[in-house]
């Protein structure tokens, strides 16, 4: 929208932005400002950069004041409070700002979200709408009322306890179906403190389709969410390994290597791992 230069950073294979790169390419633009989106949980593997580190990099790279950090928290932001071990995101830390999607883990009917930002640029981006007699920060001063009370009621009637119980059960969950996928022969990987598990992307499209599963390259994923139990989990991992078995032993289909995108200890096609059951 503002067309201003856009660099991206390479990742690690855990999806965490490296911070080698990171350092690299700041320093070729030393006599610009920066701004960072930093992902507090990607949408593929939901990985975690590293919030402190980025900010001591551009500290040390000299760019002090001439940051703005924006913490990507679409799904994992509503998670991190309740984890004891998730890094901190908080406005004791220089970032501008964090947001948050509604129609994620909290579940709201209707796509919504909410940035926190400092008041200094609140100020600067909202405008008095007199036939509304109010502030508008909107692109198009445009809201949905709806939104708001979804959020609130959720928030109310769930409580802080009944939400940290729902993060230890979709992580908990997470877990359970990597170590099944795994089992079973499927190349899986789950990054610490997320509930999204990504695995050897499915041969069958029909497969695919029926779980709605996010494909990307080789890999796919299942985002782990609180209305998922163990009995669909089995489900679902039987009914790969039924469909998987029949390809690849019935046609003759390799297993499919991906360790360039889960890392060669997570990778178990023919070559990685010997002890493959299909290959
Ligand atoms: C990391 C990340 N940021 C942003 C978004 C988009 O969020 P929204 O649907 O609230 O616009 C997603 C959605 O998948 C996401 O994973």
């Amino acid at each position: 929208m503002y067309r201003v230069e856009c660099v991206k950073i390479d990742t690690l294979v855990s999806g965490e932005m490296n911070c080698t790169d990171f350092k690299s390419k700041i320093l070729r633009n030393l006599g610009k400002p920066a701004i960072v989106n930093v992902n507090i949980g990607t949408t593929v593997k939901g990985a975690i950069d590293d919030l402190d580190r980025i900010i001591k990099t551009l500290e040390k790279c000299g760019f002090r004041d001439r940051f703005y950090i924006h913490c990507d928290g679409a799904l994992a932001g509503l998670m991190m409070p309740f984890i004891k071990q998730a890094p901190k995101v908080t406005f004791e830390k220089p970032i501008g700002s964090v947001s948050v999607s509604g129609h994620k883990f909290i579940g709201c009917p209707v796509p919504c979200g909410v940035v926190i930002t400092r008041l200094d640029h609140v100020k600067v981006l909202s405008t008095d709408i007199e036939y509304l007699s109010s502030r508008d920060a909107t692109i198009m001063g445009s809201r949905n009322g709806h939104a708001p009370m979804f959020l609130w009621y959720t928030l109310n009637k769930k409580g802080y306890i009944g939400i940290r119980k729902e993060v230890q059960k979709c992580l908990r969950n997470a877990h359970y179906l990597t170590d099944r996928l795994k089992d079973m022969g499927i190349s899986a990987y789950l990054n610490a403190l997320s509930s999204t598990v990504v695995f050897e992307r499915p041969h069958d499209e029909a497969f695919v389709h029926k779980w709605q599963l996010a494909c990307e390259g080789s890999i796919a994923h299942v985002v782990v969410m609180p209305n998922v139990n163990v009995e669909k989990l089995d489900d679902f991992v039987e009914e790969l390994a039924a469909k998987r078995s029949s390809l690849h032993e019935g046609k003759g289909l390799s297993v499919p290597c991906v360790e360039k995108d889960i890392g060669l200890e997570n990778c178990l096609c023919g070559q990685h791992n010997k002890k493959s059951r299909i290959a």
